[in-house]
């Protein structure tokens, strides 16, 4: 699944005429516009159906962009990119006086991230030879406030007629958005959880960081307790109860989905079943997709078996619980 060299020489014609271009990344698909333009990146907003005082990710091509964009870079900073750049992980960072408030969200910080995905990053280094900045505002493909597309056909279905092109490289492989970190006070902040977990920055870091991932002033747009969600009404329901819940569910005649990762799929019980991996990595690649099948398949709840209470499903549960939160009525 890998664009045409027309396909990139298009993208990068529209990235710089100002128009919006989605593309994938290794975490979900970005609905991207030239960073440094503002007229383009408002056409993000008018798009997803985004307030437009959100702060978007900067995507860059490599590490020697980032004095471009940022000043004042930490060296807890330049650790973490060196550890996991390319990849899914977003600093944000003090940013240079002339990044356009449109990203910024008229913050003093910009979000800055090397994508470790091979389309991404060949958009971002034919992009940068153009000329210009070279940075890609992106943030989710979404509408807002919804399940984030993993796929090109997600985007498809989310934006088909708000964006003039989409690129596609497949199915996403982390399948939950980055992990952000905020280096702009020196130390090191989680903000959002992701693939990266706290354990893995603490490898680089030599302590763990702090983290700041509860609610409170919406910086991130993801920290809105009602995020990522589907349009259908959402349950979290322990393990052990899962059966009998789904029971009686039948017995008031309610066609319900389930997502498990434990209990595999009971004949004669609701006709949409997804179980899922039960390590959280193979969780997180495989569950918007699930969530937006649910969607589709006209179900009057979606049921989730819990997950386990453990640090390592931290990123999961916290999609997951943005995900009861954000869902439809009842
Ligand atoms: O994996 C990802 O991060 C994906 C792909 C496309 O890169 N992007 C993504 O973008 O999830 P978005 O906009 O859905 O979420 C990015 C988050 C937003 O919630 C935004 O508020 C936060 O990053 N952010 C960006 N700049 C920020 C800043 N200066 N301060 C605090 N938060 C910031
Ligand atoms: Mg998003």
């Amino acid at each position: 699944m890998t664009p045409s060299a027309a396909e990139y020489v298009r993208a990068v014609d529209l990235l710089r005429a100002g128009e919006l271009v989605a593309f994938p990344t290794e975490t979900v698909y970005g609905l991207g516009a030239d960073a440094a333009n503002p007229a383009a990146v408002a056409k993000i907003f008018a798009a997803k159906g985004r307030p437009a005082d959100h702060p978007l990710i900067v995507h860059l091509a490599g590490h020697d962009a980032v004095d471009h964009w940022a000043e004042q870079v930490p060296p807890v900073a330049w650790e973490l990119m060196e550890a996991f750049w390319p990849g899914p992980l977003t600093l944000i960072l003090k940013k240079q006086a002339w990044v356009p408030d449109a990203v910024t969200g008229g913050q003093d910080t910009v979000g800055l991230r090397v994508p470790g995905h091979p389309v991404a990053l060949e958009l971002l280094r034919r992009f940068a030879a153009s000329g210009g900045h070279g940075g890609i505002a992106a943030p989710s493909a979404n509408r807002f406030g919804r399940i984030s597309p993993t796929s090109a056909a997600h985007v498809q279905e989310e934006l088909g007629d708000r964006v003039p092109l989409i690129l596609d490289g497949g199915s996403c492989t982390v399948g939950i958005e980055s992990t952000i970190v905020d280096c702009s006070r020196g130390e090191a902040v989680v903000l959002r959880p992701g693939h990266i977990s706290p354990a893995h920055l603490e490898a680089v870091l030599g302590c763990r960081p702090n983290i700041e991932t509860a609610a409170g002033a919406p910086r991130v747009s993801g920290s809105l307790a009602a995020h990522y969600a589907p349009q259908t009404p959402m349950r979290l329901i322990a393990s052990e109860r899962l059966l009998d819940f789904l029971n009686a569910q039948r017995h008031k005649g309610d066609a319900c989905g389930v997502i498990s990762h434990s209990l595999p799929p009971h004949a004669g019980m609701p006709h949409i079943w997804h179980m899922l991996p039960a390590d959280p990595v193979g969780y997180a690649h495989e569950l918007y997709a699930a969530l937006r099948d649910m969607d589709h398949a006209g179900m009057s709840l979606i049921t989730v078996e819990a997950l386990p209470d453990d640090p390592a499903w931290a990123a999961v549960a916290d999609r997951l619980r943005r995900a009861v939160a954000g869902a439809g009525p009842g």
